[in-house]
């Protein structure tokens, strides 16, 4: 039978799923305290519905950095697609095309971006680790302006990486050969480790100052480093973290997005993720200020479920749920969307 939310995804691919690569895709890190908030914050945000307003045409597009989408749901980065699917990011591409949204390809991608890219029948961001040398860096800012990538996606939340104690139980090296992060062939996985504690605004500049492409910063959490994102020139925000993988304990994506959104007062896109499962999720955050929302694990487990299908349809669901939600609360485009649509308790 298919499938008919998220969740039935989530039971059918963990059924499916090696239980090791299984838990490398749903673990977060130390108490998972911020991963279980990630979602159990949206059940906080109560919706306050109009009623009597005309919804018999409803639209969820939207446009992101000036690209049109079907909806407002975007495929967040997520490393090592090929532990869910053999082929792994290529499918990923083809899914979220068909639905009409957009995919951050990652740098941690299992097929190269060029592969991607000429698999993708939807527009592609590419999400940058500043790792391990500028120059290798460089050349994935190159590769992916001349595979056709419209933004880069700079992760700023990685100085280190989180403890992720599930993998360290399962004593799983990432990537799990034969898994190979394909963008960095040939660089030794210390020397990867080596440049991430030691990125800072200045890297930001650098990097504003090596591409024309629009530069989003994904894993801001406070006003103050969107301010200084803003300084830095960015197009976009992603306020996330890092789906409850990196710092645990640390403040939620819908949690700090009233703050952000204020801060920044219209003067770039502001993201959110983290959590979000449900049309209503999309809306509160839509609400409290997105531009739209990413979605990381339940585009894995559509995946790793049905390949490109699963992926489509995974964004389908939540494209459905979300024009629902909008009909049953007074909204027929999104434009209709805003604060008054929320009651934080
Ligand atoms: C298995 C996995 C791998 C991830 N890999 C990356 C990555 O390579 N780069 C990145 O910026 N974020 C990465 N993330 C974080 C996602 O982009 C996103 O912030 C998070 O998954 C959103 O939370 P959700 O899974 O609850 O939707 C990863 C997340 C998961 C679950």
């Amino acid at each position: 039978v298919e499938p008919i939310n998220v969740y039935e995804y989530e039971v059918l691919a963990k059924e499916r799923m090696n239980p090791v690569y299984w838990d490398f895709f749903a673990g977060g890190s130390d108490d998972e305290v911020t991963m279980r908030a990630n979602q159990t914050d949206f059940a906080r945000i109560h919706l306050r519905p109009r009623v009597l307003v005309d919804v018999s045409q409803c639209d969820t597009s939207t446009s992101v950095l000036g690209t049109p989408v079907n909806m407002p749901i975007l495929v967040a980065p997520t490393a090592l697609h090929c532990m869910a699917q053999p082929e792994g990011e290529c499918a990923t591409a083809q899914g979220a095309g068909a639905a009409g949204s957009l995919m951050i390809a990652a740098t941690d991608a299992t097929r190269s971006l060029e592969d991607i890219a000429q698999a993708a029948t939807g527009p592609l961001w590419f999400q940058l680790y500043l790792y391990p040398t500028r120059e290798i860096a460089a050349s994935l800012v190159r590769r992916a302006e001349e595979a056709g990538y419209r933004a880069i996606v700079l992760t700023v939340d990685l100085p280190a990486l989180g403890k992720r104690e599930r993998d360290r139980r399962n004593g799983i090296t990432i990537p799990p050969p034969p898994f190979v992060e394909v963008n960095f062939a040939g660089i030794k996985a210390e020397d990867k480790g080596h440049a991430w504690k030691t990125i800072t605004w200045q890297d930001v500049a650098w990097l504003r100052s090596i591409t024309s492409l629009p530069i989003m910063l994904k894993g801001i959490l406070t006003a103050e480093d969107a301010l200084l994102a803003l300084e830095h020139g960015v197009s976009g925000i992603v306020v996330s973290n890092h789906g409850g993988r990196q710092l645990d304990s640390a403040v939620t994506g819908i949690e700090a997005l009233p703050e952000i959104v204020e801060a920044v007062a219209g003067r770039c896109e502001v993201y959110m993720d983290g959590g979000i499962r449900r049309g209503t999720d999309v809306l509160k955050a839509l609400a409290l200020g997105a531009r739209a929302v990413l979605v990381g694990r339940p585009i894995l487990w559509g995946l790793a479920v049905n390949g490109a299908p699963g992926v489509q349809h995974v964004l389908e669901i939540l494209r459905a749920e979300l024009e629902l939600a909008m009909k049953l609360s007074g909204c027929p485009t999104l434009a209709h969307v805003n604060r008054s649509l929320v009651k934080l308790t």
